[in-house]
């Protein structure tokens, strides 16, 4: 018999109480139980990065972490990008460069091409290459990718001097992190 957990978790700002099977994966109970199926499931073992969500801030390969790990945290899915139905400029940048093809690989390249930008404002190409090295794209060749993680971080840039928010350099570099 099955065991289960009731879990609370916080998913794009939205507090969720469930019961779930304690070997059903993240990447599960956010796409069966909260009908959040903006991330993908690809490999299912860690390697091609399309289930990347934020886990408190940090990427994960939810098809890797048991939903009842994501108790007590924050997350935040692709879905989490846009506000008020404006596109994240991310988005805007990957339809505008054509940082992608038939779309599968995107909401974990969007995910973590968040985080990259997080940790580092002004980023150059090769860090952005770097920062997405883990997440597998099989159609794009990466170049638009990054092109499109480029000006969306010039475009963060121009809006956050616009509102007047004080500019805070990069401090660290990292690879992409796994579950
Ligand atoms: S589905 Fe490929 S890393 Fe999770
Ligand atoms: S756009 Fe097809 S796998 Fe990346």
């Amino acid at each position: 018999m099955s065991e289960h957990r009731r879990i609370a978790v916080v998913v794009n700002g939205t507090p969720y109480e469930a019961e779930v099977e304690t070997r059903k994966y993240l990447a599960e109970f956010l796409r069966e139980d909260l009908s959040l199926v903006g991330t993908h499931i690809g490999c299912e073992h860690g390697v091609c990065g399309t289930c990347t969500v934020l886990m408190n801030g940090v990427s994960v390969r939810s098809c890797l972490v048991l939903a009842v790990q994501a108790n007590g945290a924050e997350v935040m899915t692709v879905e989490g990008l846009a506000t008020d139905g404006q596109m994240h400029p991310l988005q805007e940048a990957f339809r505008e460069k054509q940082g992608l093809q038939c779309g599968y690989c995107t909401p974990g390249m969007l995910v973590r091409a968040y985080e990259l930008l997080e940790e580092n404002p002004e980023p150059t190409a090769e860090w952005v290459r770097e920062g997405l090295a883990n997440n597998l794209c099989r159609c794009t060749g990466y170049q638009y990718i990054v092109e499109a993680v480029l000006a969306a971080a010039e475009r963060l840039r121009g809006s956050s001097v616009a509102e007047g928010q004080p500019f805070e350099p990069a401090t660290s570099s990292r690879t992409n992190q796994e579950a």
